[in-house]
């Protein structure tokens, strides 16, 4: 069985939420004093390996793990074990801040986890935690060594790319990710969740603009690299490492892709950028361990998948979600 949706898109890629939780509040992810979901909406361990046993039994190749922070759930690395044992999973990986990672990289990378995607704006321990509202740079840069100590196939950093944050960093984090040997990507930001600001509408840093800094510094060459993500990959000749640029303003990728997310509450969502969705969570709870059915209904929720998304830049916010309901 595999899932293919309306516009012949095959589906092979879940980003599966394990909580909102978080221990950061980064400005373009959450609000100050963000309201967290009840216990009982979230789903267990054993839904959330439900769901990823369904996925890999419909085809589902790629599993990343996200959140909110995945590290705050407690007995994550058992999940990444058990779902790290499913037949027919070529790619299990996560997105992680890194404030945990000092604790968590090596039994991560022991139960099964294949590669790390750690968020990481600012070289600057007071931006850092203006950004993240309380986040402290020296455990992440920890965290950041630990996982490569701990042997993953891959560590990535991902900045989400912010005029008057960090627009004046951009070369200052391609040379830290040089010297780590770690690929960096940058991200455009998107509109997700309110803020109750207006700084949306004039903060958008494009990734052509990122790109044009860096040429100043680098000699960049262009790669048809895919980690089945919808970055687009360079590399430099005096370095191993890529950099990546995750545009979903200025070049969009919806026609190659391959994903669904599941959200913290099991809704499962066709597209990051619009509001249908269809209750697993529904299902799990009314038929226990009826993974047949479960795999049925995602089957069904395939037709449902729209084009692509509609963000546009600016303080309107489309969708209502914040990134750490939806997960990252
Ligand atoms: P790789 O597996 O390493 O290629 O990672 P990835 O780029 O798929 O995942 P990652 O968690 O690093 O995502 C980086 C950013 O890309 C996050 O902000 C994601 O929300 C965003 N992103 C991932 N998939 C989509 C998508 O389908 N649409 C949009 N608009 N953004 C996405
Ligand atoms: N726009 C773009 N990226 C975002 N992230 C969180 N919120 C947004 C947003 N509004 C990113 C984080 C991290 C991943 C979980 O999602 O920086 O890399
Ligand atoms: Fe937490 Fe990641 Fe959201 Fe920052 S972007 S608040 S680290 S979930």
């Amino acid at each position: 069985m595999s899932l293919t949706d309306g516009f012949g898109r095959k589906i092979d890629y879940l980003r599966l939420s394990v909580t909102d939780r978080c221990d950061f509040r980064c400005i373009y992810c959450m609000d100050e004093a963000p309201v967290f979901l009840p216990r009982a909406e979230v789903l267990t361990l054993e839904e959330l390996q439900q769901i990823a046993q369904a996925f890999t039994e419909l085809g589902v190749r790629k599993i990343r793990l996200t959140g909110g922070e995945p590290l705050v759930k407690s007995d994550l690395v058992s999940l990444v074990a058990n779902i790290a044992k499913l037949p027919g999973l070529d790619d299990l990986c996560m997105t992680t801040n890194g404030s945990r990672l000092t604790k968590f990289a090596q039994p991560l990378a022991e139960a099964g986890l294949m590669r790390l995607n750690i968020s990481l704006d600012t070289l600057d321990p007071q931006r850092f935690e203006a950004t993240t509202r309380n986040g402290k740079l020296e455990r992440v840069l920890a965290g950041i060594d630990a996982a490569q100590a701990a042997g993953f196939k891959r560590v990535k950093l991902n900045a989400v790319a912010i005029k008057g944050n960090n627009d004046d960093e951009i070369v200052d984090l391609v040379h830290y990710a040089r010297e780590q040997g770690v690929d960096i990507t940058f991200i455009e930001e998107m509109p997700l969740g309110v803020l109750n600001t207006d700084r949306r509408d004039h903060s958008l840093l494009t990734s052509d603009e990122v790109k044009a800094q860096l040429e100043t510094a680098f000699n960049l060459i262009g790669t048809n690299e895919n980690t089945g993500g919808p970055a687009r990959y360079y590399r430099m000749d005096d370095s191993d490492i890529r950099i990546g640029f995750i545009s979903p303003h200025s070049h969009n990728f919806c026609g190659d892709c391959n994903r669904v997310r599941v959200t913290t509450t099991g809704e499962l969502l066709l597209c990051l950028g619009n509001e249908n969705s269809v209750d697993l969570r529904l299902i799990l709870r009314k038929y226990p361990n009826d993974i047949e059915r479960l795999k049925q209904v995602i089957v069904d929720a395939m037709g449902a998948k729209p084009e692509k998304h509609h963000f546009s830049t600016g303080a309107e916010t489309q969708i209502l979600r914040f990134m750490s309901h939806t997960g990252g």
